[in-house]
């Protein structure tokens, strides 16, 4: 242990409980008591006569732990108690099934990757699955649910097929959120599951799918200080797409009251800038013209691996929290925020539109409005999730912030980003929400005129704050009729708005054919509101005779003649960059300030 900092110390630990868990990892009948020896009598341990020791780990991290973009976790292929050929696929073929957020979606493409670098195949067929893996979430009882009720289909498939291959059965695993929150408690529920993987431990799946060839359920759920799988690349399920997905931070520190999302992804945790710009040069290499920094609070940002930036990067060292917006936590030092990492990415390319989510309203220092301003290529739209729009409320749910400074907030925003698109969620009926309360955020919406709002009824979730310490006391059916106005004053509010934009050219970029008519194409704006417009060949360029036909990742300048409160429909005018589209509106905003004068 001498000369081992105390991180590492730590690091190493982590990997030896982690893998003890492994070796002692009980048969399913015994998983109520998964931590005791108990499991360590099962026949797992006999193929692992010689687990590891606490040298092992220390022996692997410290080969690991300073490079940049390198975690402290052990590559699964060198652990030494497993044999290189027990974690390979062969071949098998996997099916995905995902639910939830965007973060989910990226977690099953890293899930992807662990897998395809180990030997397994990817299938979209379920019946023709070796194993299928559930990418879960939890944030809602609803969301949970639609997942037994899958597991409940799966059941059948799993039945028939150990019929029709005689000793190799499919293998179903349940993977993220709902995996952390019921952990082995899933195995007791539901007898067929023979994985499951939390959001950490992906690293993990070749040797847990390994595990399961012994007929038991392998059960890893251990959260990590350090993980954001900086150095995996994810293979993107959608090859197709235009755009992409990178993952900048994982976690939350944030313990909003009604939230499960700090209890199943643990502590919040950057990944380093240069491997983020890595992954977003390749994207950009292979023609993707958008890419969406990820993560659970993308803007409380700060990478600390390079000790240069831990104690402080230029002017800003600690955390300067937007105008009356306080958090839970202390406050926090040092590193590179998100607005460094915004200027690094931004200048990758400037073909590439950026955007990122989901951010919390607290981190809106002004270097980052003032940089998606500047930046052409950084899109005019913020998701500023607001919740409610009543003081009492606020409180309850922790959120650090009044109306008022929210409010605020919206008006500084608009400020220095007039024409940015807002959206935000709410939640209708969370605990002691009263009908006033209510019309509070009814309010706040129309004032605010968001471009896009995910509004959810409160769903109470276990170890929560509220769950602990205050009463679900509206209605289901109260939560559900507030919910219904919440949404329907939206889509009035957001039809004026999107009315306004008739008559306006729009920089598109398109995504591929409209789902709603063959001679349509669709595509997106900005501010990320879709556009529908007729497939049909345009100019090369402004002024340019030549024509040529409209593909997916092609920009192009749309007139807008109608709008819907979730479309617009516009008709297609002539192919051009993000630069030069940038340039003609800066010109004719110029043109338009002087006449003005
Ligand atoms: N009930 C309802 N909605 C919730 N959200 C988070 N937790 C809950 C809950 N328990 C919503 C919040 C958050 C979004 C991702 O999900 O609005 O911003
Ligand atoms: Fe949940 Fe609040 Fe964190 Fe968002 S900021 S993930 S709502 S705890």
């Amino acid at each position: 242990m001498i000369g081992t900092s105390r991180p590492m110390i730590k690091a190493c630990l982590n990997s030896f409980i982690s893998a003890h868990r492994h070796v002692k990892k009980p048969a399913i009948s015994s998983l109520r008591y998964a931590t005791t020896d108990e499991g360590s009598k099962s026949s797992r341990t006999s193929r692992l006569p010689n687990g590891p020791s606490l040298e092992h780990f220390i022996a692997n991290s410290s080969k690991t732990t300073n490079s940049a973009t390198s975690q402290t976790h052990d590559p699964i292929d060198k652990i030494p108690y497993i044999q290189k050929s027990a974690l390979h696929g062969h071949g098998k073929k996997v099916y995905f099934d995902v639910y939830g957020c965007q973060m989910n979606v990226n977690d099953t493409e890293i899930a992807w990757s662990i897998l395809d670098s180990n030997g397994y195949q990817r299938t979209t067929d379920t019946t023709e699955a070796d194993v299928i893996l559930i990418m879960t979430c939890s944030i809602r009882e609803g969301a949970e649910q639609k997942i037994w009720n899958r597991l409940n289909q799966l059941r059948v498939l799993k039945r028939k097929k150990s019929v029709s291959t005689k000793g190799s059965p499919l293998k179903i695993g349940i993977l993220g959120c709902m995996a952390e929150r019921l952990k082995s408690k899933i195995v007791e529920r539901e007898k067929m599951v023979d994985l499951v993987c939390g959001p950490d431990a992906y690293r993990d799946l070749p040797r847990m799918l390994a595990d399961t060839s012994s007929g038991q359920a392998s059960v890893n759920v251990l959260l990590s200080l350090d993980e954001t799988y900086a150095d995996i690349m994810p293979v993107r399920l959608n090859a197709d797409s235009c755009s992409a997905f990178v993952s900048i931070m994982r976690g939350c520190d944030n313990m909003c009251s009604y939230c499960i999302v700090p209890f199943t992804r643990g502590r919040e945790r950057s990944r380093p800038i240069d491997s983020i710009v890595e992954e977003v040069k390749i994207l950009s290499d292979k023609g993707i013209k958008e890419v969406t920094l990820l993560g659970q609070n993308v803007n409380s940002y700060r990478d600390t691996s390079e000790s240069q930036y831990a104690g402080g990067f230029e002017s800003d060292s600690a955390t300067h929290l937007s105008a009356g917006f306080k958090t839970i936590y202390k406050p926090k030092f040092g590193g590179r925020r998100f607005s460094n990492l915004l200027d690094k990415v931004s200048q990758v390319d400037p073909e590439m539109r950026i955007r990122f989510t989901s951010p919390h309203p607290k981190d809106f220092p002004d270097e980052v409005l003032q940089l998606i301003q500047e930046r052409s290529n950084i899109c005019n739209q913020i998701h500023l999730p607001a919740q409610s729009g009543n003081n009492e409320v606020l409180m309850a749910m922790r959120r650090g912030y009044t109306v008022e400074a929210y409010m605020d907030l919206v008006y500084h925003i608009r400020d220095i980003i007039p024409d940015v698109a807002l959206s935000s969620d709410f939640i209708a009926g969370f605990c002691g929400e009263t009908e006033k309360a209510h019309l509070e955020t009814v309010n706040l919406m129309r004032q605010v005129k968001y471009s896009f709002v995910y509004c959810f009824p409160y769903s109470m979730r276990g170890k929560t704050h509220a769950y602990h310490r205050l009463t679900d006391d509206v209605p289901e059916a109260e939560k559900a009729r507030r919910h219904m106005e919440l949404s329907s004053v939206f889509r009035e509010e957001v039809l004026k708005l999107n009315q306004a934009q008739i008559g306006q050219q729009q920089l598109v970029l398109v995504e591929g054919k409209s789902k709603r008519s063959v001679h349509d194409l669709a595509g997106r704006n900005d501010g990320n509101k879709k556009v529908i417009f007729t497939n049909t060949e345009v100019p090369c360029e402004i002024s340019s005779k030549e024509l040529k036909p409209v593909t997916p990742g092609d920009y192009v300048v749309v007139q807008i003649v109608r709008a819907t409160s979730q479309v617009l429909h516009g008709v297609p005018l002539y192919h051009t960059t993000l630069q030069d589209f940038s340039k003609r509106q800066t010109t004719s905003q110029r043109y338009c300030n002087a006449s003005t004068i």
